[in-house]
Protein backbone atom coordinates (compact mmCIF):
# COMPACT_ATOMS: atom_id res chain seq x y z
CA UNK A 1 0.00 0.00 0.00
CA UNK A 2 2.85 2.39 0.91
CA UNK A 3 4.96 1.31 -2.54
CA UNK A 4 1.83 2.14 -4.28
CA UNK A 5 1.48 5.46 -2.63
CA UNK A 6 4.93 6.29 -3.07
CA UNK A 7 4.08 5.85 -6.88
CA UNK A 8 1.25 8.36 -6.58
CA UNK A 9 3.84 11.05 -5.12
CA UNK A 10 6.52 9.98 -7.92
CA UNK A 11 3.54 10.69 -10.40
CA UNK A 12 2.84 14.15 -8.95
CA UNK A 13 6.18 15.06 -8.87
CA UNK A 14 6.81 14.23 -12.44
CA UNK A 15 4.09 16.15 -13.67
CA UNK A 16 5.97 19.24 -11.98
CA UNK A 17 9.07 18.07 -14.29
CA UNK A 18 11.16 16.17 -11.71
CA UNK A 19 12.88 12.84 -12.00
CA UNK A 20 14.45 10.70 -10.45
CA UNK A 21 17.99 10.50 -8.40
CA UNK A 22 19.94 8.08 -6.27
CA UNK A 23 22.11 10.21 -4.29
CA UNK A 24 20.06 12.69 -1.65
CA UNK A 25 23.35 14.92 -2.19
CA UNK A 26 21.83 16.17 -6.04
CA UNK A 27 18.33 15.96 -5.56
CA UNK A 28 16.29 19.09 -5.27
CA UNK A 29 13.16 17.67 -3.26
CA UNK A 30 13.56 14.65 -0.70
CA UNK A 31 9.82 13.50 0.26
CA UNK A 32 9.67 10.77 3.11
CA UNK A 33 6.68 8.06 2.94
CA UNK A 34 6.40 7.58 6.37
CA UNK A 35 4.68 4.42 8.55
CA UNK A 36 3.63 3.84 11.83
CA UNK A 37 2.33 0.11 12.21
CA UNK A 38 4.87 -0.41 14.86
CA UNK A 39 7.53 1.24 17.01
CA UNK A 40 10.53 0.57 14.99
CA UNK A 41 8.76 1.96 11.69
CA UNK A 42 8.21 4.96 13.05
CA UNK A 43 11.73 5.16 14.91
CA UNK A 44 13.65 4.69 11.34
CA UNK A 45 11.61 7.30 9.89
CA UNK A 46 12.22 10.10 12.33
CA UNK A 47 15.78 8.86 12.20
CA UNK A 48 16.07 8.91 8.40
CA UNK A 49 14.42 12.35 8.38
CA UNK A 50 16.33 14.02 11.11
CA UNK A 51 19.56 12.85 9.15
CA UNK A 52 18.45 15.05 5.89
CA UNK A 53 19.05 18.09 7.67
CA UNK A 54 22.28 17.80 6.48
CA UNK A 55 21.60 17.79 2.65
CA UNK A 56 20.15 20.91 3.22
CA UNK A 57 22.76 22.65 4.44
CA UNK A 58 24.76 22.50 1.82
CA UNK A 59 21.80 22.07 -0.77
CA UNK A 60 19.64 25.64 1.05
CA UNK A 61 17.06 25.14 -2.15
CA UNK A 62 16.35 21.65 -1.37
CA UNK A 63 12.83 20.54 -0.32
CA UNK A 64 12.23 18.25 2.51
CA UNK A 65 8.60 16.76 2.79
CA UNK A 66 6.80 13.76 5.09
CA UNK A 67 3.67 12.42 4.06
CA UNK A 68 2.39 9.15 5.23
CA UNK A 69 0.41 7.44 8.53
CA UNK A 70 3.10 8.99 11.00
CA UNK A 71 1.69 12.29 9.96
CA UNK A 72 -1.68 11.52 10.21
CA UNK A 73 -1.71 10.06 14.00
CA UNK A 74 -3.38 12.55 16.67
CA UNK A 75 -1.08 15.38 16.82
CA UNK A 76 1.96 14.14 14.98
CA UNK A 77 1.95 16.78 12.24
CA UNK A 78 2.64 19.60 14.65
CA UNK A 79 5.16 17.41 16.73
CA UNK A 80 6.95 16.76 13.89
CA UNK A 81 6.83 20.40 12.82
CA UNK A 82 8.45 21.28 16.02
CA UNK A 83 10.52 18.65 16.11
CA UNK A 84 12.15 18.91 12.20
CA UNK A 85 12.15 23.04 11.89
CA UNK A 86 14.15 22.18 8.26
CA UNK A 87 11.28 20.09 6.84
CA UNK A 88 9.28 22.39 4.21
CA UNK A 89 6.08 19.94 3.88
CA UNK A 90 3.96 17.29 5.84
CA UNK A 91 1.16 16.49 4.33
CA UNK A 92 -1.73 13.59 6.20
CA UNK A 93 -2.66 10.76 4.21
CA UNK A 94 -5.64 12.69 3.08
CA UNK A 95 -3.56 15.73 1.59
CA UNK A 96 -1.80 14.11 -0.84
CA UNK A 97 -3.53 15.68 -4.02
CA UNK A 98 -2.12 18.90 -2.40
CA UNK A 99 1.55 17.70 -2.83
CA UNK A 100 1.88 19.32 -6.05
CA UNK A 101 0.53 22.72 -4.52
CA UNK A 102 2.93 22.92 -1.10
CA UNK A 103 6.19 21.75 -3.67
CA UNK A 104 4.76 25.41 -5.92
CA UNK A 105 4.98 27.38 -2.69
CA UNK A 106 7.79 26.29 -1.27
CA UNK A 107 9.95 27.16 -4.84
CA UNK A 108 8.32 30.50 -4.85
CA UNK A 109 8.11 31.79 -1.29
CA UNK A 110 10.10 29.08 0.88
CA UNK A 111 6.73 29.12 2.83
CA UNK A 112 6.13 25.98 4.65
CA UNK A 113 2.88 23.51 4.66
CA UNK A 114 1.71 21.60 7.21
CA UNK A 115 -1.59 19.95 6.12
CA UNK A 116 -3.27 17.53 8.11
CA UNK A 117 -7.01 16.30 7.44
CA UNK A 118 -8.50 14.34 9.78
CA UNK A 119 -11.80 13.58 7.90
CA UNK A 120 -11.98 9.94 8.35
CA UNK A 121 -14.17 9.49 4.77
CA UNK A 122 -12.46 11.44 2.49
CA UNK A 123 -12.85 11.53 -1.47
CA UNK A 124 -11.15 9.15 -3.40
CA UNK A 125 -9.65 10.64 -5.95
CA UNK A 126 -9.34 9.07 -9.23
CA UNK A 127 -6.67 11.64 -10.76
CA UNK A 128 -3.55 11.13 -9.17
CA UNK A 129 -1.13 10.29 -11.98
CA UNK A 130 1.14 7.26 -10.73
CA UNK A 131 4.55 6.46 -11.90
CA UNK A 132 4.78 2.79 -11.78
CA UNK A 133 8.07 1.71 -10.93
CA UNK A 134 7.23 -2.10 -9.65
CA UNK A 135 8.38 -3.87 -13.18
CA UNK A 136 6.05 -6.71 -14.34
CA UNK A 137 3.68 -5.75 -11.47
CA UNK A 138 1.45 -3.61 -10.88
CA UNK A 139 -0.28 -2.27 -7.37
CA UNK A 140 -4.45 -1.05 -8.18
CA UNK A 141 -5.96 0.11 -5.06
CA UNK A 142 -9.66 -0.82 -4.57
CA UNK A 143 -10.14 0.45 -1.96
CA UNK A 144 -8.81 2.32 1.13
CA UNK A 145 -9.38 2.51 4.72
CA UNK A 146 -10.78 0.18 7.37
CA UNK A 147 -13.40 -0.42 9.59
CA UNK A 148 -12.14 -3.32 11.99
CA UNK A 149 -10.31 -1.76 14.48
CA UNK A 150 -8.39 -4.37 16.01
CA UNK A 151 -7.55 -3.38 19.11
CA UNK A 152 -3.33 -3.98 18.39
CA UNK A 153 -3.59 -1.29 14.65
CA UNK A 154 -3.51 2.15 14.37
CA UNK A 155 -4.82 2.22 10.61
CA UNK A 156 -8.27 3.24 11.11
CA UNK A 157 -7.28 6.04 12.99
CA UNK A 158 -4.60 6.87 10.52
CA UNK A 159 -6.77 5.75 7.28
CA UNK A 160 -9.84 6.52 7.85
CA UNK A 161 -13.12 4.10 6.92
CA UNK A 162 -13.59 2.30 4.51
CA UNK A 163 -13.88 3.99 1.32
CA UNK A 164 -14.45 1.45 -2.33
CA UNK A 165 -13.84 2.99 -5.66
CA UNK A 166 -16.32 1.85 -7.89
CA UNK A 167 -16.59 -1.40 -9.94
CA UNK A 168 -16.29 0.67 -13.07
CA UNK A 169 -13.42 2.62 -12.23
CA UNK A 170 -11.46 -0.20 -10.76
CA UNK A 171 -12.26 -2.13 -13.90
CA UNK A 172 -11.15 1.09 -16.29
CA UNK A 173 -8.02 1.11 -14.52
CA UNK A 174 -7.54 -2.83 -14.45
CA UNK A 175 -7.94 -3.22 -18.38
CA UNK A 176 -5.93 0.08 -19.37
CA UNK A 177 -2.72 -1.98 -16.89
CA UNK A 178 -3.15 -4.77 -19.44
CA UNK A 179 -3.12 -2.86 -22.46
CA UNK A 180 0.11 -1.45 -21.00
CA UNK A 181 1.25 -4.88 -21.01
CA UNK A 182 1.88 -5.26 -17.16
CA UNK A 183 1.73 -9.08 -16.54
CA UNK A 184 0.81 -9.36 -12.96
CA UNK A 185 -1.89 -6.84 -11.60
CA UNK A 186 -2.49 -6.87 -7.13
CA UNK A 187 -5.58 -5.53 -5.54
CA UNK A 188 -5.06 -3.45 -2.63
CA UNK A 189 -7.27 -3.31 0.44
CA UNK A 190 -6.52 -3.63 4.42
CA UNK A 191 -9.33 -5.78 4.00
CA UNK A 192 -10.43 -6.54 0.22
CA UNK A 193 -13.17 -9.16 1.11
CA UNK A 194 -15.16 -6.40 2.31
CA UNK A 195 -15.27 -4.29 -0.98
CA UNK A 196 -17.81 -2.68 -2.15
CA UNK A 197 -19.86 -2.76 1.17
CA UNK A 198 -19.92 0.88 1.57
CA UNK A 199 -20.97 1.34 -1.90
CA UNK A 200 -24.84 -1.18 -1.01
CA UNK A 201 -22.68 -4.19 -2.30
CA UNK A 202 -23.53 -7.81 -1.17
CA UNK A 203 -20.53 -10.03 -1.95
CA UNK A 204 -18.75 -7.10 -3.64
CA UNK A 205 -15.34 -9.09 -3.81
CA UNK A 206 -16.61 -12.01 -5.30
CA UNK A 207 -18.47 -10.06 -7.82
CA UNK A 208 -15.32 -8.12 -8.73
CA UNK A 209 -13.13 -10.59 -8.84
CA UNK A 210 -15.50 -12.13 -11.38
CA UNK A 211 -15.29 -9.11 -13.74
CA UNK A 212 -11.79 -9.56 -13.40
CA UNK A 213 -11.73 -13.39 -13.85
CA UNK A 214 -13.83 -12.40 -17.53
CA UNK A 215 -11.26 -10.21 -18.73
CA UNK A 216 -8.86 -12.10 -21.46
CA UNK A 217 -5.21 -12.16 -22.04
CA UNK A 218 -1.94 -14.09 -20.28
CA UNK A 219 -1.36 -12.51 -17.28
CA UNK A 220 -2.35 -12.92 -13.64
CA UNK A 221 -4.15 -11.32 -10.55
CA UNK A 222 -3.28 -11.28 -6.25
CA UNK A 223 -4.75 -9.13 -4.07
CA UNK A 224 -3.92 -8.16 -0.28
CA UNK A 225 -5.32 -8.24 2.61
CA UNK A 226 -7.70 -10.65 3.04
CA UNK A 227 -10.04 -10.69 6.33
CA UNK A 228 -10.78 -14.55 7.62
CA UNK A 229 -14.31 -13.05 9.06
CA UNK A 230 -15.19 -11.47 5.46
CA UNK A 231 -13.26 -14.14 3.59
CA UNK A 232 -15.94 -17.06 1.79
CA UNK A 233 -16.81 -19.98 0.14
CA UNK A 234 -18.16 -17.38 -3.01
CA UNK A 235 -14.82 -15.83 -3.10
CA UNK A 236 -12.66 -18.88 -3.36
CA UNK A 237 -15.15 -20.31 -5.62
CA UNK A 238 -14.02 -17.59 -8.41
CA UNK A 239 -10.43 -18.00 -7.87
CA UNK A 240 -10.38 -21.66 -7.97
CA UNK A 241 -12.59 -21.44 -11.29
CA UNK A 242 -10.42 -18.39 -13.06
CA UNK A 243 -6.86 -19.18 -14.78
CA UNK A 244 -5.80 -15.95 -14.49
CA UNK A 245 -6.96 -15.02 -10.43
CA UNK A 246 -3.28 -16.86 -8.32
CA UNK A 247 -3.89 -19.61 -6.09
CA UNK A 248 -2.45 -17.44 -3.44
CA UNK A 249 -4.08 -16.66 -0.49
CA UNK A 250 -2.79 -13.68 2.50
CA UNK A 251 -5.01 -14.90 5.13
CA UNK A 252 -3.57 -13.00 8.54
CA UNK A 253 -4.46 -15.16 11.18
CA UNK A 254 -2.89 -13.24 14.16
CA UNK A 255 -2.64 -15.46 16.62
CA UNK A 256 -3.78 -19.21 17.53
CA UNK A 257 -5.45 -18.29 20.78
CA UNK A 258 -8.95 -17.79 20.86
CA UNK A 259 -8.73 -15.81 24.15
CA UNK A 260 -6.16 -13.47 22.33
CA UNK A 261 -8.40 -13.01 19.20
CA UNK A 262 -11.31 -12.02 20.95
CA UNK A 263 -8.78 -9.20 22.76
CA UNK A 264 -7.50 -8.45 19.62
CA UNK A 265 -11.13 -7.90 18.21
CA UNK A 266 -10.75 -10.29 15.68
CA UNK A 267 -14.25 -11.59 15.29
CA UNK A 268 -13.51 -15.19 14.37
CA UNK A 269 -12.23 -17.83 16.50
CA UNK A 270 -9.23 -20.35 15.93
CA UNK A 271 -12.09 -23.18 14.58
CA UNK A 272 -13.93 -20.89 12.20
CA UNK A 273 -10.09 -19.64 10.84
CA UNK A 274 -9.63 -23.50 10.75
CA UNK A 275 -12.49 -23.82 8.80
CA UNK A 276 -11.55 -21.73 6.02
CA UNK A 277 -8.15 -23.48 5.40
CA UNK A 278 -10.15 -26.19 5.28
CA UNK A 279 -12.69 -25.19 2.73
CA UNK A 280 -10.04 -23.25 0.91
CA UNK A 281 -7.92 -26.29 0.77
CA UNK A 282 -11.01 -28.55 -0.35
CA UNK A 283 -11.35 -26.43 -3.50
CA UNK A 284 -7.56 -25.38 -4.27
CA UNK A 285 -4.92 -28.10 -2.82
CA UNK A 286 -1.79 -26.60 -4.28
CA UNK A 287 -2.96 -22.74 -3.05
CA UNK A 288 -0.23 -20.95 -1.09
CA UNK A 289 -1.66 -19.64 1.77
CA UNK A 290 0.37 -16.87 3.79
CA UNK A 291 -0.12 -15.05 7.29
CA UNK A 292 0.38 -12.54 9.49
CA UNK A 293 1.47 -13.53 12.81
CA UNK A 294 2.09 -11.74 15.97
CA UNK A 295 3.68 -12.71 19.14
CA UNK A 296 3.38 -10.76 22.61
CA UNK A 297 0.06 -9.41 22.73
CA UNK A 298 -1.46 -8.15 26.04
CA UNK A 299 -2.36 -11.34 28.52
CA UNK A 300 -0.43 -13.53 26.17
CA UNK A 301 0.56 -16.24 28.53
CA UNK A 302 2.68 -19.03 27.49
CA UNK A 303 -0.86 -21.71 26.71
CA UNK A 304 -1.41 -19.19 23.82
CA UNK A 305 1.34 -18.78 22.48
CA UNK A 306 1.45 -23.03 22.44
CA UNK A 307 -2.23 -22.17 20.86
CA UNK A 308 -0.50 -20.47 18.53
CA UNK A 309 2.60 -22.76 17.66
CA UNK A 310 -0.22 -25.51 17.30
CA UNK A 311 -2.21 -23.78 14.81
CA UNK A 312 1.01 -22.58 12.56
CA UNK A 313 2.08 -26.43 12.56
CA UNK A 314 -1.62 -27.44 11.37
CA UNK A 315 -1.74 -24.87 8.79
CA UNK A 316 1.54 -25.37 7.18
CA UNK A 317 1.26 -21.78 5.89
CA UNK A 318 3.72 -21.36 3.13
CA UNK A 319 4.97 -17.89 4.28
CA UNK A 320 4.46 -15.77 7.37
CA UNK A 321 5.48 -12.78 8.18
CA UNK A 322 5.89 -12.47 12.01
CA UNK A 323 5.62 -9.52 14.22
CA UNK A 324 6.15 -8.86 18.21
CA UNK A 325 3.31 -6.67 19.20
CA UNK A 326 4.12 -3.15 19.72
CA UNK A 327 1.84 -0.57 21.53
CA UNK A 328 0.32 1.79 19.68
CA UNK A 329 -0.26 5.05 21.24
CA UNK A 330 -4.39 6.06 21.11
CA UNK A 331 -5.19 1.73 20.34
CA UNK A 332 -7.24 0.41 23.02
CA UNK A 333 -4.27 -2.72 23.27
CA UNK A 334 -1.79 0.31 24.55
CA UNK A 335 -3.81 0.44 28.33
CA UNK A 336 -3.50 -3.35 28.18
CA UNK A 337 -0.83 -4.44 31.17
CA UNK A 338 2.00 -5.36 28.58
CA UNK A 339 4.33 -8.65 28.19
CA UNK A 340 7.71 -8.31 29.38
CA UNK A 341 10.07 -7.65 26.22
CA UNK A 342 12.31 -11.02 27.18
CA UNK A 343 9.15 -13.16 26.86
CA UNK A 344 7.85 -12.00 23.67
CA UNK A 345 11.46 -11.94 22.42
CA UNK A 346 11.64 -16.04 23.20
CA UNK A 347 8.83 -16.12 22.04
CA UNK A 348 9.14 -14.54 18.21
CA UNK A 349 12.34 -16.61 18.23
CA UNK A 350 10.32 -19.94 19.01
CA UNK A 351 7.86 -18.87 16.06
CA UNK A 352 10.37 -17.83 13.69
CA UNK A 353 12.10 -20.98 14.20
CA UNK A 354 8.96 -23.50 13.74
CA UNK A 355 7.64 -21.17 10.76
CA UNK A 356 11.12 -21.74 8.62
CA UNK A 357 11.08 -25.60 9.33
CA UNK A 358 7.67 -26.24 7.97
CA UNK A 359 8.92 -24.06 4.85
CA UNK A 360 11.88 -25.50 4.11
CA UNK A 361 10.17 -28.93 4.47
CA UNK A 362 7.24 -27.47 2.13
CA UNK A 363 10.11 -26.19 -0.15
CA UNK A 364 11.45 -30.18 -0.66
CA UNK A 365 8.02 -31.17 -1.56
CA UNK A 366 8.54 -28.79 -4.82
CA UNK A 367 11.51 -30.84 -5.85
CA UNK A 368 10.68 -32.43 -9.68
CA UNK A 369 7.43 -30.45 -10.21
CA UNK A 370 7.00 -28.13 -12.97
CA UNK A 371 5.65 -24.56 -11.80
CA UNK A 372 4.29 -21.81 -13.97
CA UNK A 373 6.59 -18.62 -13.43
CA UNK A 374 6.58 -15.23 -14.46
CA UNK A 375 9.64 -13.70 -14.84
CA UNK A 376 10.35 -10.66 -12.41
CA UNK A 377 13.50 -9.26 -12.44
CA UNK A 378 17.32 -10.69 -12.86
CA UNK A 379 18.31 -12.80 -9.70
CA UNK A 380 19.90 -10.48 -7.03
CA UNK A 381 23.16 -13.39 -7.17
CA UNK A 382 24.41 -15.35 -10.14
CA UNK A 383 25.12 -14.51 -13.69
CA UNK A 384 22.58 -15.35 -16.28
CA UNK A 385 19.81 -16.17 -13.84
CA UNK A 386 16.50 -14.55 -13.61
CA UNK A 387 13.82 -14.96 -10.89
CA UNK A 388 9.66 -14.83 -10.23
CA UNK A 389 7.40 -16.57 -8.51
CA UNK A 390 4.92 -19.52 -8.67
CA UNK A 391 1.20 -19.00 -9.19
CA UNK A 392 1.28 -19.83 -5.10
CA UNK A 393 3.73 -17.13 -5.03
CA UNK A 394 7.08 -19.14 -3.57
CA UNK A 395 10.37 -17.46 -5.54
CA UNK A 396 11.98 -19.12 -8.24
CA UNK A 397 15.79 -18.97 -10.03
CA UNK A 398 16.51 -19.89 -13.61
CA UNK A 399 18.25 -19.10 -16.41
CA UNK A 400 17.56 -16.25 -18.15
CA UNK A 401 18.51 -12.88 -18.89
CA UNK A 402 16.98 -9.33 -19.38
CA UNK A 403 14.94 -9.98 -22.53
CA UNK A 404 12.95 -13.01 -20.04
CA UNK A 405 11.20 -10.76 -17.91
CA UNK A 406 7.54 -10.42 -18.53
CA UNK A 407 7.15 -13.72 -20.06
CA UNK A 408 6.06 -16.86 -18.30
CA UNK A 409 8.10 -19.97 -18.19
CA UNK A 410 7.22 -23.77 -16.81
CA UNK A 411 9.99 -24.51 -14.60
CA UNK A 412 11.02 -27.90 -13.08
CA UNK A 413 12.24 -27.35 -9.89
CA UNK A 414 15.64 -28.96 -9.50
CA UNK A 415 17.04 -27.72 -5.77
CA UNK A 416 15.75 -26.58 -2.66
CA UNK A 417 16.88 -23.86 -0.12
CA UNK A 418 15.12 -22.80 2.87
CA UNK A 419 12.27 -20.57 1.14
CA UNK A 420 14.19 -20.29 -2.31
CA UNK A 421 13.80 -22.76 -5.30
CA UNK A 422 15.84 -23.40 -7.84
CA UNK A 423 14.67 -24.44 -11.56
CA UNK A 424 14.83 -25.70 -15.15
CA UNK A 425 12.95 -24.05 -17.95
CA UNK A 426 11.33 -27.38 -19.34
CA UNK A 427 10.81 -26.53 -23.58
N1 LIG B 1 2.27 -4.39 16.57
C1 LIG B 1 2.77 -5.43 15.85
N2 LIG B 1 2.28 -5.81 14.67
C2 LIG B 1 1.22 -5.12 14.18
N3 LIG B 1 0.51 -5.27 13.04
C3 LIG B 1 -0.44 -4.32 13.01
N4 LIG B 1 -0.37 -3.55 14.11
C4 LIG B 1 0.66 -4.03 14.87
C5 LIG B 1 1.20 -3.68 16.11
N5 LIG B 1 0.73 -2.68 16.85
C6 LIG B 1 0.77 -6.34 12.08
C7 LIG B 1 -0.46 -7.24 11.90
C8 LIG B 1 -0.95 -6.86 10.52
C9 LIG B 1 0.34 -6.47 9.83
C10 LIG B 1 0.17 -5.63 8.63
O1 LIG B 1 1.06 -5.77 10.82
O2 LIG B 1 -0.02 -8.58 11.92
O3 LIG B 1 -1.63 -7.91 9.87
FE1 LIG C 1 -5.42 -3.05 11.14
FE2 LIG C 1 -7.22 -4.96 11.67
FE3 LIG C 1 -7.73 -3.07 9.81
FE4 LIG C 1 -5.87 -4.94 9.28
S1 LIG C 1 -8.08 -5.32 9.62
S2 LIG C 1 -5.68 -2.73 8.94
S3 LIG C 1 -4.98 -5.29 11.32
S4 LIG C 1 -7.49 -2.74 12.01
Amino acid sequence: MNLHESEKAAGILRSLGYEECDREEVADIILFNTCCIRDNAERRAKGNIGAAKVFKRNNPDLIIAVMGCMTQQDSAGEAMAKKFPFVDIILGTNNLDKLAECVEKVRNSRKRSVLIDPCATPEIREDTPVFRTSGTNAWLNIMYGCNNFCTYCIVPYVRGRERSRTPENVMKEFNRLIDEGYKEITLLGQNVNSYGKDLGMTNGFALLLEKIAAVRGDFRVRFMTSHPKDFNADIADVIASSKNICNNIHLPVQSGSDKILKLMNRHYTRDYYMSLIQMIRSKMPDCGITSDIMVGFPYEEDEDFADTLDLVNKVRYSGAFTFVYSPRKGTPAADMPQVPPEVSKRRIIELVNTQNKIVKEISKTFEGKVLRVLCEDLAPKGEGKVCGRSECGRMVTFDGDKHSIGNFYDVKIVKSQSASLFGEVVE
